[in-house]
């Protein structure tokens, strides 16, 4: 029998893509889906209403669906999490101690939590960024979740809980709308691109930050939850790396397929988050632990986003 599956955070960029290829994989009604928000697709299969901040509602999801392994979305991204610093420290953290508290419990036995390159700040070395280095983030986001990844390690160590967790890149995909993030201008500049034919960029030409495509971040979360537990040998994050590019080398891409696209620059308050996150992502343990590669490059991305974006979005809002 399947275990039953929570996500936490369904309605999201990565929830959306996670749900739906979790169902294919496990069946409808083994994964169900939850959030504050109603989906932004038609999803097959269970959807609750649930606050991750509320015990009493999540404890009674976990009993009546007789869950077993959840994978925990809910947080504030960096760019929101700045506006709202307080709220941004109490949901991302007291959405994880609830969740390590039901597996530490007994209560559900495995549990998917994701960190981000923003565990890292201006200190770290910015090339090839190593698993275990500088970290002193200056984001409240980034702050959330470096501490989140101590104390996923911590209950491991002392209670034996069942954690996996990977630091995603910038992460693009057509099915959702960008979640407030420094690097959701990368998703959104391919929506501008077919809306408007030209994008106003918050980020400086040249600033290059990791970014990985939706499909390989969702194969990487199914794998680090599918390996077996005494390969995981890293119990607070591991890096995970995909493609690097700046605005303007993913502006270049697209002209290649769109010619007449325009961008311009506005930097804001968002260049200094990015300004303190790494180039590029040294992955070579989760490559080692449990086989982690990637497939998309920035051609590909681009392509793909284009084509599906142009069906999907309103003919009428088109340029
Ligand atoms: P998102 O903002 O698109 O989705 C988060 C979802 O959580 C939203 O649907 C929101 O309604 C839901 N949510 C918020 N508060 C909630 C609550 N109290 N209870 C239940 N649900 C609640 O974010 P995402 O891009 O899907 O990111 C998911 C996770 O992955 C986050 O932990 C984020 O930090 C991490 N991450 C994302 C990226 C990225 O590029 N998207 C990169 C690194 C890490
Ligand atoms: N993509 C995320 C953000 O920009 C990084 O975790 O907030």
């Amino acid at each position: 029998m399947v275990d039953k599956i929570l996500v936490i955070g369904s309605s999201g960029q990565i929830g959306t893509e996670l749900v739906e290829e979790l169902r294919k994989r496990y069946g409808n009604e083994n994964v169900i889906a939850s959030d504050i928000k109603e989906p932004q697709v038609i999803q097959h299969g269970p959807f609750e209403i649930v606050d991750i901040l509320n015990k009493i509602q999540l404890a009674d999801i976990i009993s009546k669906y007789k869950i077993k392994e959840v994978y925990l979305l809910a947080a504030l991204l960096s760019a929101t999490a700045e506006k709202n610093p307080a709220f941004a420290w109490d949901l991302n953290m007291n959405s994880l101690f609830n969740v390590l508290n039901l597996a530490k419990e007994g209560i559900i036995k495995k549990i998917f939590w994701p960190s981000s390159i923003a565990v890292f700040g201006p200190t770290t070395p910015k090339i090839n960024t190593p698993q275990y280095t500088i970290m002193e983030p200056s984001t409240v986001y980034g702050i959330s979740k470096q501490t989140g990844e101590r104390w996923c390690e911590y209950y491991h160590k002392r209670y034996g809980v069942d954690i996996r967790s990977v630091r995603y890149p910038g992460l693009i995909g057509y099915k959702s709308k960008p979640g407030g993030g420094t690097t959701d201008y990368a998703v959104d500049i391919f929506h501008q691109a077919i809306l408007a034919k030209k994008y106003e960029c918050f980020l400086s030409e040249n600033t290059t930050l990791p970014m990985m495509y939706m499909s390989d971040a969702i194969d990487a979360t199914i794998a680090i939850m599918k390996t077996e537990d005494s390969k995981i040998k890293i119990r607070s994050s591991y890096n995970i790396s995909g493609i690097s590019f700046s605005p303007k080398e993913i502006a270049e891409e697209i002209n290649k397929l769109m010619p007449d696209f325009k961008i311009s620059y506005l930097p804001d308050s968002r260049q200094q988050i990015a300004n303190s996150w790494p180039q590029t992502i040294d992955d070579s343990y989760a490559k080692n632990d449990w086989g982690w590669s990637p497939k998309y490059n920035l051609f590909t991305i681009t392509k793909i986003m284009l084509e599906n974006l142009e069906q999907l979005l309103p003919k009428e809002n088109k340029y």
